[in-house]
């Protein structure tokens, strides 16, 4: 791993720092979806505070420099900015591999081929279902399973490489081996079977979203089935909800090592929920140089490492493996930023976490709070 020079920072010397390679750009939080799993943050952001397309740009030169390799450029939905382009030919300027985020029901063909000439070298394109009716349900928003079908069906058409993103819960979860047919269909490279992770809105419809271990099982063997199959042809990413795991998932490749997280407004962070916390300060682009912030900002330093860590992570074998879990679930869930990821099995709190998924899996769903900018006001 390649390693940050930190000459001037505060803790020149001391311990190593990673290079990040990746860079998630919020550009907005405005979106036409209303999925029940948002990952934005319950606070969202207002449009006039939202970076400009020369800052982004000067941000992604920025990034190159420190080491940034891939840049994610997300939301909200990305493609609500008009100058996208501006912003996608920048990173491809700076030699950025942009990878474009999106719900896809806004694209056109013609923007999509304007987007890919400036500079997109990759899309994902999340699906909420694969039954059309359920899918528009779940994203609130009527035609937009077939919108996401005839875009993907552009993205092939041009020649781009796709993932498929499938949030997977107990309301889409006998979808699984649909969404693997899908993909093959689309043509696509990659199929993310992803769990859904239940912090920031997530958590108000844990109910209505949490499916029961056995059917988690089962999607894992069927996803373990159809990677055999499919060897060389599409890679299947598959990401099993904590509450049913062992070992708790080394959330963001570790805090601080391998990930920077920009806000629309230029807030810099660690990873996409960390504003959960409290009594972390972000910094911002305007503020200071992205180097800086990487090397020496206290909320990049709060985590990384192993020093901040308490027992039973402290003399754990695993501590440079999962580098303590999810800072953000440990918080919504113990109260204790600090504390043990309850995913982990060396958490006191990891049966009463269990527990609360198989309760509420096995209680009736409830209706869904959809995020909607009235609900999240
Ligand atoms: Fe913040 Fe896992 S989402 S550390």
């Amino acid at each position: 791993m390649t390693a940050v020079a930190n000459s001037s920072g505060p803790q020149a010397g001391a311990l190593h720092i990673p290079a990040p390679v990746g860079l998630l750009a919020e550009l907005t939080h405005r979106c036409p979806l209303q999925c029940p799993y948002c990952s934005n943050p319950l606070a969202l952001e207002r449009v006039a505070n939202e970076l400009p397309a020369d800052v982004w740009v000067d941000v992604l030169k920025q990034a190159a420099d420190l080491g940034v390799l891939q840049l994610h450029v997300s939301g909200g939905e990305p493609t609500v900015r008009r100058d996208l382009e501006e912003i996608v030919a920048g990173a491809a300027k700076a030699g950025l591999y942009t990878n474009l985020i999106t719900a896809a029901v806004l694209l056109t063909r013609d923007r999509l081929e304007k987007l890919a000439q400036a500079g997109v070298d990759h899309v994902q394109i999340s699906f909420q279902d694969t039954e059309l009716t359920n899918a528009d349900r779940i994203a609130h928003y009527e035609r937009g399973h077939a919108k996401k079908l005839e875009a993907a069906g552009w993205v092939r058409a041009l020649g781009l490489p796709l993932t498929v993103n499938a949030p997977i819960h107990r309301q889409n979860i006998e979808s699984v081996p649909a969404f693997i047919e899908l993909a093959e269909r689309l043509g696509a490279q990659r199929l993310e079977v992803a769990h859904v992770q239940y912090y920031g809105w997530a958590l108000k419809n844990r109910q209505a979203l949490m499916p029961t271990r056995a059917q988690v099982l089962r999607s894992a063997e069927i996803v373990a089935k159809a990677r055999e199959r499919l060897k060389g042809i599409l890679v299947i990413d598959f990401v099993v909800p904590d509450y049913y795991a062992r070992r708790p998932k080394p959330c963001m490749g570790g805090w601080g090592r391998g990930i920077i997280n920009v806000t629309p407004a230029g807030k810099v962070l660690p990873c996409h929920a960390a504003e959960s916390l409290p009594g972390l300060v972000f910094e911002n682009v305007r503020d200071r140089s992205l180097r800086d912030i990487w090397l020496s900002s206290d909320a990049f330093q709060k985590f990384r490492h192993t020093e901040w860590m308490q027992e039973p992570c402290r003399s754990c074998e695993f501590k440079e493996v999962d580098w303590g879990g999810c800072r953000c679930q440990a918080f919504a869930f113990v109260g204790d930023m600090r504390a043990t990821d309850p995913a982990c099995s060396k958490s006191s709190l990891h049966a009463a976490f269990a527990d609360t998924a198989h309760g509420e899996a096995a209680g009736a769903p409830g209706p869904f709070v959809f995020r909607s900018l009235r609900a999240s006001a």
